[in-house]
């Protein structure tokens, strides 16, 4: 009984710290360009922070290859990081696996084209996991400010709108593959920093 509060009052202020961070970020309005980041340093060093935020039954796998320098703010790096785990954590009720990955992206003109991304070297940051996935409503939906299909208390549906914004104003691109029962992969993509740009 003591072990389940204790339990529910350290969720209870992970919650709290994962929303002050979501208010900060709609608050802050960055004017100066976005630092250069190792994204993989990044990711390292937050792996700790993101296990605390699940719990046994699911277990984070990451995947690395080499990337240049993005650009991006490693603080909301970090959210979109928490936002994207917390969602999949909440995808997968009764356990699963959340896999995070980098890679580099190059984009020619062709792909450009194609794909709605400029040519050009790109950092990739997947976050797949194995959870309910998404029907296309939702998906259409998802990155709304408020929207949720959480029950009133569990989800403000602020956390996609917040990866939306941020990873926009960075000038990267996000790519969500999902598919009822089959689990989901957000794959974000951020530009690479370039000599003199
Ligand atoms: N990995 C995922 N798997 C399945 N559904 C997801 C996933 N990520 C997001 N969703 C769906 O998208 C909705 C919106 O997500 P969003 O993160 O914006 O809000 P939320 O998780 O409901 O609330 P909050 O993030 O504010 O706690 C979720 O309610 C859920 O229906
Ligand atoms: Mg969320």
């Amino acid at each position: 009984m003591r072990r389940n509060y204790a339990t529910e009052i350290r969720l209870a202020s992970e919650r709290a710290a994962v929303i002050t961070r979501q208010l900060l970020a709609v608050s802050r309005r960055s004017v100066v360009a976005p630092p250069a980041i190792d994204l993989g340093a990044t990711l390292a060093g937050i792996i700790p922070m993101l296990n605390r935020l699940i719990d046994a039954r699911i277990a984070i796998v990451v995947h690395q290859r080499p990337i240049p320098h993005v650009l991006a703010d490693p603080g909301e790096v970090t959210q979109v990081l928490m936002n994207l785990v917390v969602n999949a954590r909440d995808a997968m009720p009764d356990g699963g696996r959340i896999t995070i990955e980098t890679e580099l992206l190059v984009v020619d003109d062709d792909g450009a084209a194609t794909g709605g991304l400029r040519a050009g070297r790109y950092g990739v940051l997947a976050v797949t996991d194995t959870g309910t996935g998404m029907d296309a409503a939702t998906q259409r939906k998802m990155f709304d400010p408020f929207f949720t299909t959480k029950e009133i208390g569990k989800g403000t549906g602020l956390g996609l709108s917040i990866v939306h914004r941020i990873v926009a104003r960075a000038g990267g691109a996000i790519a969500v593959s999902s598919k009822p029962g089959h689990g989901t992969t957000f794959r974000i993509t951020l530009p690479v920093v370039t000599a003199g740009g």
